[in-house]
């Protein structure tokens, strides 16, 4: 059986590697639409076609199941690429539902980076609405951090700084968990780990 993974870069391998991890004895196919990378700076309906594209040659490749390893193109694409083709999918979703469900002993807030396409689309407004009754969810679009990842920038010092930024006017000892809602960004964990325990010191 031959999985495919598809995301806009390298994101999706974050998800590829559990999924090696847990299946290892499957066939695999990555595709990244490095032409059109970051997808969540870009208009919805162009950014639906381009995933629709790539997925039509995944398809042509030959693959009996589909990951679709990005947050931003599951929300948008993910209901038609289920009507065209009748293989198995899989989409992504930021983890709001689990994070809420953890914080709920804390008493503290759940902060959620995510691209700003994601963080503007029903689906999203979907999800938060149906799993935050307590109204502890906030959310932070990361509109450059896609990028850095796809130009490969880990410089700690230069994340460390990145996140600072971001997260200046936020108290983070309000926060008991921050969800990272796109693929690329587990890559940050350790910064973005760092950012709420106030250190920046294991980017
Ligand atoms: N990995 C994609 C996601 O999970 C990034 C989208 C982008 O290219 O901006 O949202």
């Amino acid at each position: 059986m031959t999985i495919g993974f598809f995301d806009s870069g390298i994101g999706g391998l974050s998800v590829l590697a559990e999924a090696l991890r847990r299946l290892p004895a499957q066939d695999y196919l990555y595709m990244a639409d490095t032409l059109h990378v970051p997808y969540g700076t870009k208009e919805k309906d162009d950014v639906k076609a381009y995933v629709m594209n790539s997925v039509s040659m995944m398809m042509e490749r030959g693959i009996d199941a589909l990951v679709v390893a990005c947050n931003t193109a599951t929300s948008i694409a993910v209901n038609e690429l289920r009507e065209v083709y009748s293989l198995p999918i899989v989409g992504m979703e930021p983890a709001v539902k689990p994070a809420v469900e953890m914080n709920h002993a804390t008493g503290k807030r759940v902060l959620v980076f995510a691209t700003p396409l994601t963080l503007q689309l029903p689906k999203y407004y979907a999800l938060v609405s149906r799993v935050d009754e307590g109204g502890i969810v906030d959310s932070l679009p990361l509109p450059e951090l896609v990028r850095y990842c796809e130009n490969l920038q880990f410089d700690k010092e230069v994340m460390a700084q990145y996140f600072r930024e971001k997260l200046a006017d936020y108290n983070l000892d309000d926060y008991g968990i921050i969800v990272l809602g796109c693929t690329h960004y587990p890559f940050y964990k350790k910064c973005a780990a760092g950012a709420s325990a106030s250190a920046y010191s294991d980017c």
